[in-house]
């Protein structure tokens, strides 16, 4: 039998099986409190890329991050999963877990990982392996079930004399919730940490792996300070299915918070209420809470529809009702279609007309553009005969390798972007349009008009510019 892992120890071997956005930083983080971590990426040029220093996206303090933990040693990136597996105590799952056409979560990323780890384990000592991927209930145990599989592909073949001993291990769920644009934030100074665990040995290793964060015992980085006031996080030891519900529960409920502001927002227009002032009116109370109340044309991004689109697929395999979580999507859906309604009203014809698009990441501050709102609206107007511009502080790039049936023409800042536009659409809210000076935006335009989908910019402001403002829900 192995080594028991609840031996303390000050800082753990750890490997992350993926380097996205939810590897790359659970890595970084780990590696900065002290732990030695491998980072295992699959995909060869996203490895490459970082072996170099390069970061293969955009996220507010991760280069400074991964080049601190690189220097000291305890980062390293590699595509030696059984090397990694081998040398570790705490072997992550951080792979991505993408929709399928059905809504089902395609889970063939964590089913490679983990039957990867069973064919790597041995039984020098025993793991712990944290799925940290989003999964549908009951994953946990199929994880398990996967890794020793592997274990046994492996042993299927015994070099000659050799006995058959089960390398120990077990399986917990953690779940995620970092925001991209804030993913380092979030990670260090969480609102709680949660654990899924049939076993009080992993909950105690989980609790050392997250004792920094949890008693905030480490030093914040200078490029990511801690809040003020800010002290001691909440662990949630939970049962496996229990933690996998708390996130598809989490992402569902915000998505639905968002979609009723969209929908009250928009009986605010018709019988001529403000709906950011209904929202903060509403929000007032300690009950419902102000955040994620600002209507808009809606949510968007990797986890959002995925996660719901899962949790219903799990809910009518057991014949359950999910009336809420479809009406979230489905107010979405509509919600992006709001600003080409403005639009026509404002300019009645659409086709030849040009519209500049503000912004395309689905949020500020990252150039993730998956199930962004930009690129429905981009292929709207592109099939109503629009000439589409578009500026996007990070995501220009992204958007023009990742859908090059957009015929967007690209700009390089807002002026350039402005410049004989008919319209402005603001459909990220990045910080610099804010501060733009709109009394000379609106002379490059041939008509000063701005849907601010967001709610973002000061309508006085663009107003006394000159410009005609419609925003959502008012
Ligand atoms: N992105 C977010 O904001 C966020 C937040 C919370 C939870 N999550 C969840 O976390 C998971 C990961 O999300 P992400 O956004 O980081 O995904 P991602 O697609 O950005 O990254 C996944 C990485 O894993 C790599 N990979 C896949 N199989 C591998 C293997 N066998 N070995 C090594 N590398 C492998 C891929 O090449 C990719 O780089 C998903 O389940 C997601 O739903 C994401």
């Amino acid at each position: 039998m192995g080594k028991d892992i609840t031996v303390q120890k000050e800082s753990l071997n750890v490997c992350v099986i993926g380097a996205g956005y939810v590897g790359l930083v659970t890595s970084s983080c780990l590696a900065y409190f002290g732990n030695k971590v491998t980072a295992v990426e699959s995909n060869r040029m996203r490895l490459e890329k970082l072996q170099k220093g390069i970061i293969p996206f955009y996220e507010p303090g991760v280069e400074e991050l991964v080049k601190k933990c690189t220097q000291t040693g305890n980062l390293e990136f590699s595509s030696d999963i059984e090397a990694a597996v081998k040398n570790s105590d705490i072997i992550f799952i951080a792979v991505g877990t993408p929709s399928q056409p059905n809504g089902e979560p395609d889970l063939s990323q964590v089913s490679q990982a983990a039957r990867s780890i069973g064919g790597a384990l041995d039984t020098s000592r025993k793991r712990l392996i944290i799925n940290k991927s989003t999964v549908p209930v009951g994953s946990g145990n199929w994880v398990e079930m996967l890794i020793t599989q592997g274990i046994e592909a492996m042993q299927a073949v015994p070099a000659r004399g050799a006995q058959k001993t089960l390398p120990p291990f077990s399986v917990v769920s953690n779940p995620e919730f970092l925001r991209e644009g804030t993913a380092i934030h979030d990670t260090l100074y969480p609102d709680r940490i949660v654990v899924g665990a049939s076993d009080a040995e992993s909950v105690e290793t989980m609790k050392q792996l997250y004792k920094p964060i949890l008693t905030q015992s480490f030093s914040a980085p200078e490029f990511a300070p801690r809040p003020k006031d800010f002290s001691d996080v909440q662990f949630i030891s939970t049962d496996l299915a229990s933690a996998e519900m708390i996130k598809y529960s989490a992402n569902a409920f915000l998505a639905l918070k968002i979609s009723f502001a969209n929908e009250i927002a928009n009986i605010c227009e018709k019988v001529g209420a403000d709906a950011r002032q209904v929202m903060k009116g509403i929000g007032l109370d300690k009950r419902i809470g102000k955040l994620f109340l600002n209507a808009g044309i809606g949510w968007g991004g990797s986890c959002f529809k995925k996660d719901i689109k899962a949790l219903i697929e799990v809910a009518h395999e057991y014949n359950s009702s999910t009336s809420l979580l479809e009406a979230s999507i489905s107010v979405n859906d509509r919600q992006r279609h709001i600003p080409i309604s403005k639009l026509q009203e404002a300019l009645k014809i659409i086709k030849g007309r040009t519209i500049g698009l503000m912004g395309l990441a689905f949020k500020p501050n990252t150039d993730d553009l998956r199930d962004a709102p930009s690129i429905t609206i981009a292929h709207q107007l592109l099939k109503m005969g629009a000439l589409v511009k578009a500026y996007d502080p990070v995501a220009n790039d992204n958007c023009f390798h990742e859908h090059p049936e957009l015929e967007i023409v690209y700009c390089h800042d807002l002026s350039e972007l402005a410049t004989n536009c008919d319209a402005l659409i603001l459909v990220t809210e990045w910080d610099e349009f804010r501060d733009a000076n709109w009394h000379d935006i609106a002379h490059l335009m041939k008509k000063p008009i701005i849907i601010d989908g967001r709610n973002f910019l000061s309508e006085e402001l663009l107003t006394t510019a000159g410009f005609t403002y419609r925003g959502i829900g008012h």
